[in-house]
């Protein structure tokens, strides 16, 4: 394995930062991961695990070692009646693996679409879009521990995933996930609650749409919505949706009457970020090379050239005017570094 010294990040973050690591290393094998963590010179320094870069938003060069899985199995390795489960490398591309599933006419991740980043990132977020989360198809995953080296099995419950969280977000950098396992299924069941994605497909006149109309209706939404990170750098969704008990989403309702929630668990009503960041002004403004993408306000964007920081720090600025205005404190779903 080459392991690669003084690198440019630019190309490896979405936000297209210009920023670089110490180090960097592509571990293809279990034995590159063990050949790295023996090695005395990158053992002690802090590591970083990178994949696509979509979530992450760089404020400083790193200084450490930064991992970055090369592991590309797509294996079938049980079928089950209609159960499939599907073992995944951690290296693949979301995006693509979605749509190499429904080639061989295997159905759950149709919702998941378009989104950015690696096989390894989706558990880490437990990603979801489109009234699906990751956690529903998933079955297990295999890790190293960076800091002691034990390869181990984790099962959905021991992930703990929540709300675009999981045991991997809260503890950064201690797992490196080698691969994922899916059950999927060879029986389609659409999944079309979540607003206008029926619309969309009815306006296609599907409306007893396949899963491949299902996908390519989400790409249409998603790509009319969020911005290409090839074009405009971006990390989707900067902030996390708050969810507020009840009684508090009430109480907001009684000042600002066309708000809009939906409930989650019972007595918890979940708000849209981006609604309240429109209504705070932010929508389409910018703060030098900084800026909230006109098409959405949950998404921030670097509009060219922007470092880290001023990215950083509008995004403080918006938290602040929020809390400000209604009472509510945006946690950023992007991890900032
Ligand atoms: N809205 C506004 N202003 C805007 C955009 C949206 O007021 O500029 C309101 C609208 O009322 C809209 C509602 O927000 O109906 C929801 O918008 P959208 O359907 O775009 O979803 P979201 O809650 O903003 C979440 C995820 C996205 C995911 C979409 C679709 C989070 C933090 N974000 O966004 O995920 O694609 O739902 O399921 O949960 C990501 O995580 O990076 C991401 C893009």
């Amino acid at each position: 394995m080459i392991i690669r010294e003084h690198v440019s990040l630019k190309d490896s973050n979405t936000f297209g930062i210009e920023t670089s690591a110490r180090y960097v290393a592509e571990p293809a094998s279990p034995e590159d991961i063990e050949t790295t963590l023996q090695n005395d010179r990158l053992a002690p320094l802090p590591k970083l695990v990178l994949g696509a870069g979509s979530n992450l938003l760089f404020t400083q060069p790193f200084e450490g070692l930064v991992l970055r899985p090369r592991f590309r199995q797509f294996t079938i390795r049980e079928e089950a009646g209609e159960r499939v489960f599907l073992t995944l490398g951690s290296g693949l591309s979301w995006h693509e693996t979605v749509r190499a599933t429904l080639d061989r006419g295997l159905f759950g991740l149709e919702n998941l679409a378009l989104i950015p980043g690696t096989v390894g990132a989706a558990p880490v977020q437990n990603i979801g879009a489109y009234g699906v989360e990751l956690r529903e198809v998933f079955h297990s995953l295999e890790a190293v521990n960076l800091r002691t080296g034990e390869f181990r099995q984790f099962d959905r419950d021991a992930c703990q995933f929540g709300y675009r969280s999981s045991l991997f977000k809260s503890q950064p950098d201690t797992w490196l996930i080698l691969s994922v396992t899916l059950a999927l299924s060879r029986t389609f069941r659409p999944r079309l609650e979540y607003p206008g994605l029926e619309e969309e497909l009815r306006r296609a006149g599907q409306a007893q749409p396949t899963a491949r109309d299902v996908f390519d209706a989400v790409i249409r939404l998603r790509r009319r919505k969020l911005p290409d990170p090839a074009v405009l750098g971006s990390a989707g969704s900067f902030f996390k949706n708050p969810v507020l008990p009840a009684d508090r989403f009430h109480i907001l309702q009684q000042k600002w009457s066309d708000l809009k929630g939906y409930p989650t668990a019972p007595g918890q009503v979940k708000i849209s970020a981006a609604q309240l960041i429109e209504r705070a002004g932010w929508k389409g403004k910018s703060v030098g090379r900084a800026g909230v993408y006109e098409k959405h306000a949950l998404v921030l964007v670097n509009l060219g050239g922007a470092t880290g920081r001023e990215i950083a720090d509008l995004s403080q600025r918006i938290r602040e005017d929020v809390q400000h205005k209604f009472g509510i404190l945006l946690e950023p779903e992007v991890r900032i570094l």
